[in-house]
């Protein structure tokens, strides 16, 4: 199916700027769990949404853009540098940087429009029992969306963490202890290889031949994409089709809890580098800021979450012991 979701300003001569770090001295905004947020936080997170989709299409910080990077990122609008194959930041290693690098922004932007620059993200915690359906707050506006799926979101109904388009019915406390299986072997046993858990390595050059997801990539993240997306759409729009997916406000607490767990993973491994190849830690991608201005910025920019001045609340990973 064509899609085009090219920005309106292509041909303008825009200036592009090289990423900088926030100043260290900035509070480091702390992502929590979206089930556990307080009506204070609610209220402020919809406001800055709100004011998001008013914005008109020309503005980049605007949500129908901000979603429309996404797109753009995906559906062939990019060509790689040096060959004319299209661009896909999924099935690779670049899929956890670029998302990071996508989210940050969107914060950013976020907290800018409120003027409050200790706003974050929230994570949807679906890898723990009480995470393990839909937050309450994406059922109000304006975090609701109407391209849903009808038959999972609603309670009692718990995330099928490998959900594969085929229904399968399991108790609630059957779905809760397969899911922790499935976190553990996507994370620890499944993943202690480098391109196992960050997918395939992506260069230019090397022709066609890079697509392969990660294991978490594939389940929870692809799974749940499929899980959320309505299913009399053709294409499971919203979340389960790339172009379409960031329209749904979930996608972006779904990301920064596989943001998390990209964090848990490198902890795993006492945070060695994952991969030191300058084709990885090199490639840049652009994104607009809160400012408006287009950024580039590279891999080797996302790697520490604290130059970034944000962080994740602990949490129990239970999955950890949820060895067979
Ligand atoms: Cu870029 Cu969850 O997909």
């Amino acid at each position: 199916m064509p899609v085009y979701c090219c920005p309106p300003n292509i041909e303008s001569d825009e200036q592009i700027i090289d990423f900088e770090f926030p100043d260290p001295s900035e509070q480091l905004r702390i992502r929590k769990r979206a089930h556990m947020r307080d009506s204070d936080y609610i209220a402020k997170y919809a406001s800055a949404l709100s004011i998001m989709k008013s914005l008109p299409y020309d503005d980049p910080r605007s949500f129908a853009r901000q979603a429309d990077v996404h797109c753009i990122y995906c559906t062939g609008s990019y060509n790689k540098k040096h060959s004319n194959e299209f661009l896909n930041v999924h099935r690779s290693w670049f899929f956890f940087p670029w998302h990071r690098m996508y989210i940050y922004f969107h914060e950013r932007i976020l907290a800018s429009l409120i003027d409050d620059d200790t706003f974050s993200l929230s994570f949807w915690n679906w890898d723990t029992p009480a995470g393990m359906v839909m937050p309450d707050m994406y059922f109000q506006e304006p975090f609701l969306d109407t391209e849903r799926s009808d038959k999972h979101i609603h309670r009692p109904r718990v995330v099928n963490l490998d959900y594969n388009l085929v229904e399968i019915n399991r108790t609630s406390e059957e779905q809760i202890s397969h899911n922790l299986a499935v976190m553990y072997h996507q994370v620890v046993s499944g993943a202690k290889k480098m391109e196992l858990f960050m997918g395939c390595i992506y260069k230019s050059g090397i022709n066609g031949s890079c697509d392969g997801a990660g294991t978490v990539e594939q389940a929870p993240h692809d799974s749940l994409h499929g899980w959320v997306g309505k299913e009399s759409n053709r294409y499971l729009e919203h979340m389960g089709v790339f172009y379409a997916a960031a329209r749904d406000p979930i996608f972006f607490a779904h990301h920064a809890n596989l943001d998390r767990i990209w964090n848990v993973w490198e902890e795993l491994r006492n945070n060695e580098p994952e991969i030191v190849d300058p084709d990885w830690l090199d490639s840049y991608f652009f994104f607009h800021n809160e400012k408006s201005q287009l950024v580039r910025i590279k891999v080797r920019d996302v790697l520490n979450m604290t130059k970034l001045r944000y962080g994740y609340e602990k949490v129990d990973n239970l999955w950890l012991n949820a060895r067979p």
